[in-house]
């Protein structure tokens, strides 16, 4: 890992300026970095003597994700980075289930959450139990859950995807009889991708929701389209079928930053949280956001003055502690998501 070197208020100010969504403050003035620039430095030093390793998802504040991130990228990317870290110790910047996650693939490895905020609509939606129950109900089915789960749900299921790989991973599952939880977005929006690909499944999926991505309606699309005719919409697969019908590209957090950074277009409509329309901001500055976006209150929760606090006195709720059984069973549903990745 490369150590960070001190950065500067002006530094920082140069980065952020550009931010107008999608941070713990409406603007990124040069004040607020020299309220920020301590914290920063701090953690950076404390990260380097403790041999620590932070991992951002995008839609964390752009304090985090540009003064001490380590790795930022989608949940699929990170999971990769957690497994790739030689780091004995990994804060995740996210929400607590991308933790567990990690821990899952790290046993061995110290890992501390500093989001305050412990859920998701989707993760919340659906427990073990309901797992079991729902197996009774459809024993032929392969279970295929979102990585937006808990360790438990995980743990009774047969195969994890992300949004990066949910279409092939699906597609490559040699069972006709699919049941895909938690979302219910996703879950038409799964069926549609099938039929478009001419494959044949049987689809049942669970209902729950991203509260952030399920207020997006094609009106808005409509609207934005009149006023901006050259504009790209670009949507998340949380977002409803008809939200997705109607955008030209589908995909997750990092794929839909790589197609904005490759398409000549220079306005794009983002249908997903604010955090990803500030890394727009900052790294394409000739590009331009038009509409609106939401803001995920889980995600927002990590802040740096907690990334700071579990460096220095984690207590054990900041921790990843598993019970080594649901881990064990856990690990063999996400490892079941690499190999069909790999293919
Ligand atoms: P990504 O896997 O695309 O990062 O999505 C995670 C998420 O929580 C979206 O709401
Ligand atoms: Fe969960 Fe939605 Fe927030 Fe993603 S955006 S973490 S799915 S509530």
């Amino acid at each position: 890992m490369q150590t960070k070197k001190d950065i500067t208020p002006e530094e920082l100010y140069q980065i952020l300026h550009n931010v107008r969504v999608g941070g713990t403050v409406c603007k990124y003035t040069l004040k607020k970095c020299e309220e920020f620039v301590p914290l920063i430095n701090e953690i950076n030093q404390l990260k380097e003597e403790q041999d620590a390793v932070i991992l951002a998802h995008s839609y964390v504040s752009p304090e985090i994700v540009y003064g001490v991130a380590d790795f930022v990228g989608d949940s699929y990317a990170l999971s990769k980075d957690a497994m790739s870290t030689n780091a004995k110790k990994i804060i995740f910047a996210a929400v607590r289930f991308m933790g567990d996650t990690a821990q899952i693939l790290n046993p061995h490895k110290e890992v501390l959450i500093p989001g305050l905020l412990d859920g998701c609509t989707l993760a919340d939606a659906i427990n073990g139990e309901q797992v079991r129950q729902l197996r009774k109900e459809f024993p032929d089915y392969t279970f295929v859950c979102y990585i937006n789960t808990t360790a438990e749900v995980k743990a009774e299921c047969d195969v994890c995807v992300t949004s990066a790989n949910i279409y092939d991973i699906v597609e490559r599952i040699p069972n006709q009889k699919i049941y895909f939880l938690p979302d219910k977005l996703m879950g038409a929006n799964l069926i549609v991708e099938m039929k478009k690909r001419g494959i044949k499944k049987d689809i049942q999926f669970f209902n729950g929701i991203c509260y952030v991505h399920e207020e997006y309606t094609p009106e808005q699309i409509h609207k934005i389209r009149l006023e901006y005719p050259d504009a790209k919409v670009v949507s998340h697969p949380e977002c409803s079928p008809a939200v997705v019908e109607n955008s030209d590209f589908i995909g997750s957090t990092s794929q839909m930053l790589t197609y904005m950074k490759k398409t000549e277009a220079k306005e794009f409509l983002m249908l997903t949280e604010c955090g990803l329309s500030s890394r727009l901001e900052v790294e394409f500055p000739n590009k331009k956001l038009v509409g609106s976006c939401t803001l995920c209150k889980y995600m927002k929760s990590n802040t740096l003055e907690d990334i700071l606090r579990v460096l220095k006195s984690p207590t054990d709720r900041d921790r990843v502690i598993l019970d080594p059984k649901i881990r064990d069973r856990a690990y063999k549903t996400i490892e079941a998501m690499f190999r069909y990745v790999e293919g």
